[in-house]
């Protein structure tokens, strides 16, 4: 049974950690799982990723950023996604276009319509059935992601060099979509254990297969 479930949140809100324990829950059931992540999944999408997270491209246009996230998802939907569903399979997508919404829409203000051409354009009208987003206050997020860049694991991006009101854009943006399509997003508190955020998404996810199921 095929499900395409988004992962969101701020940098250092702990989506790897959670879509790591998802995976091994899934494919211990017999789920078949495929796990990418945006921007990047393919080969194309990983050389777009390095233009776009080069702290050294400060000149790069608003314009050219939601162009070269989106060609990377283009990419990503057309050779991945889309192919893995029509197996049957569960993709699990670390990020996908509400980030764009997030961050290119509520961060950076760019037009709404605009980014919402775009992104249908891209994914060919592709929605995740469900996303998780992992809620964490702006402050601990960014202390959390400098913490693991300090250990040497993660990478500083342009996206954290950005203003705390900034990342406080985006996440009222993200709460904002979260609010208008409950059906759709699961959000979980990021300050919670591991254990708890995890048994809080596979409730969920467990709860989207059985809808799935045929009646
Ligand atoms: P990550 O791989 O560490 O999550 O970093 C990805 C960064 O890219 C993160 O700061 C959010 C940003 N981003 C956008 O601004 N727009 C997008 O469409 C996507 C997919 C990511």
């Amino acid at each position: 049974m095929s499900l395409f479930i988004t992962f969101e949140g701020p940098d250092g809100s702990g989506k790897s950690t959670q879509i790591g324990l998802l995976t091994g829950y899934l494919r211990r059931q017999g789920h078949p799982v495929y796990v990418t992540r945006e921007p990047g999944g393919t080969p194309i999408g990983d050389q777009i990723r390095q233009i776009l997270h080069d702290i050294h491209n400060t000149e790069m246009s608003a314009r050219a950023e939601i162009l070269l996230y989106s060609a990377s998802r283009a990419q990503l939907v057309e050779q991945v996604i889309l192919p893995r569903l029509a197996q049957g399979e569960i993709v699990l997508c670390d990020r996908y276009a509400d980030s764009t919404f997030a961050y290119q829409g509520y961060g950076r203000r760019l037009d709404f319509e605009a980014l919402q051409l775009i992104t249908a354009f891209a994914t060919q009208g592709l929605k995740p059935d469900l996303t998780i987003y992992l809620d964490l206050p702006v402050e601990e997020g960014l202390r959390r992601k400098e913490a693991a860049n300090r250990a040497g694991q993660g990478e500083l991006n342009r996206m954290d060099r950005l203003a705390v009101e900034f990342h406080q854009r985006v996440r009222a943006g993200y709460l904002e979509m979260a609010r208008r399509e409950p059906e759709r997003w699961l959000v979980v508190d990021a300050s919670a254990s591991v254990e708890e955020i995890h048994r809080c998404i596979c409730a969920q996810v467990e709860e989207k297969l059985r809808s799935l199921l045929p009646t």
